[in-house]
């Protein structure tokens, strides 16, 4: 077996036993690949990383990784809610970190059943996979500006309407809305947003409306990667350090 070989989730199953475990989805897409690097750095977390089996690898991103030991790459689609519930109750992953998805706006009009189906419905997939088999598992799903679409304000903050002006869009604001449906209804872990061990104290006092900001910046102007991840991180965990948001 090559390291960077995408395995069936059974084989992952005897690599893993007894340590705790990261699943990343979109692995070999631009977000995904840094937050394998993110967390593989500042974590001791075994790294599974979902993707799909092609017969040509779309592993450019992730190359650097082949010789980590603590990194293994799933099969994993979006559309596959049997895989993707194996997946959940095989990893039991302490955190899952979606960022897979149909990410061109343009191909959304040309495609939109197909980007409803992976950004969307896969959402639903990913939460009922999580609610029956480790309903601790803390969730993250990115989430995009595009739900925004014709804005009202500038910059935008959480209380901004949803006004999505492409399939795309309308796709995350949907998916959004499942997450919060979820995470009301079954008091589940959940986020759409972001990722740190370690959290700085001044980071404590940051509001969340700050911290989106913050991260929207960063992210635009394609900035300091690791810092990116890290305030996706101190997101994820922001119940455990006491601010976690009533809206969000
Ligand atoms: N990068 C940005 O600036 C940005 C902005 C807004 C939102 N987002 C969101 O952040 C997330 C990551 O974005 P990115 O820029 O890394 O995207 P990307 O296009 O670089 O990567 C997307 C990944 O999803 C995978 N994927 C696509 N369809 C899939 C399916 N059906 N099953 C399994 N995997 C599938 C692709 O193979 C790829 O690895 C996405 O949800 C995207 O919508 C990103």
């Amino acid at each position: 077996m090559k390291l960077m070989d995408i395995l069936n989730i059974n084989d992952v199953v005897p690599l893993i036993e007894g340590k705790k475990v990261v699943f990343v989805t979109g692995v070999t897409g631009q977000d995904g690949s840094h937050m394998a690097d993110y967390l593989l750095t500042n974590t001791d977390y075994f790294i599974v990383g979902g993707a799909r089996r092609l017969s040509i690898k779309n592993h450019e991103n992730i190359k650097h990784l082949e010789h980590t030991p603590r990194f293994k790459l799933v099969n994993f689609d979006l559309s596959d809610a049997h895989s993707i519930s194996k997946i959940v109750e095989k990893l039991k992953p302490e955190y899952f970190i979606n960022l897979a998805a149909q990410t061109f706006v343009g191909s959304s009009w040309d495609f939109p059943a197909q980007t409803w189906e992976c950004n969307t419905t896969g959402v639903i997939h990913i939460l009922e996979a999580i609610r029956q088999h480790k309903p601790t598992c803390r969730f993250y799903n990115a989430g995009s500006s595009e739900e925004y679409g014709n804005v009202a304000y500038v910059p935008q903050d959480e209380n901004h309407p949803s006004k999505p002006r492409s399939p795309y869009g309308a796709s995350k604001s949907a998916a959004r809305q499942l997450v919060k449906v979820y995470r009301e209804s079954y008091c589940m872990l959940y986020k759409v947003c972001c990722l740190i061990t370690k959290v700085p104290e001044e980071e404590k006092s940051l509001s969340l409306v700050r911290l989106l900001r913050e991260w929207l910046e960063l992210k635009k102007q394609y900035l300091k990667v690791n810092r990116f991840n890290q305030l996706n991180w101190v997101m994820l965990k922001l119940k455990e350090i006491g601010v976690m948001p009533k809206t969000l």
